[in-house]
């Protein structure tokens, strides 16, 4: 079991605690867990992080980490030069 001090997510800073904390006001989900805390938000999208957060989700409702979904994906959008989509034929 993780001290409520631990950081769970580096890219955010969020802690074990904070983490709990959210679950306890009614966060069900990782994606209700991202949206009060910001844990899975970061540099990382949340691939540090992510299990880590269901695990302690898991913990906190009483059930098994499989029954938890996975976190929404959100694939990086980077901007690219009009020149490369000019080039296309
Ligand atoms: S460690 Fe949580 S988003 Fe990177």
């Amino acid at each position: 079991v993780l001290s409520d001090d631990v950081i769970v997510c580096r890219c955010e800073e969020v802690t074990a605690g904070e983490i709990r904390a959210a679950i306890r006001a009614g966060a069900d989900s990782l994606v209700a867990i991202k949206r009060r805390t910001r844990a899975g938000m970061g540099l990382c999208s949340g691939r540090t992080c992510s299990r880590l957060v269901a695990r302690l989700l898991a913990e906190e409702i009483g059930r098994p980490l499989a029954a938890i979904d996975p976190p929404s994906a959100r694939p990086p959008v980077r901007p690219i030069p009009l020149a490369v989509l000019a080039e296309e034929k």
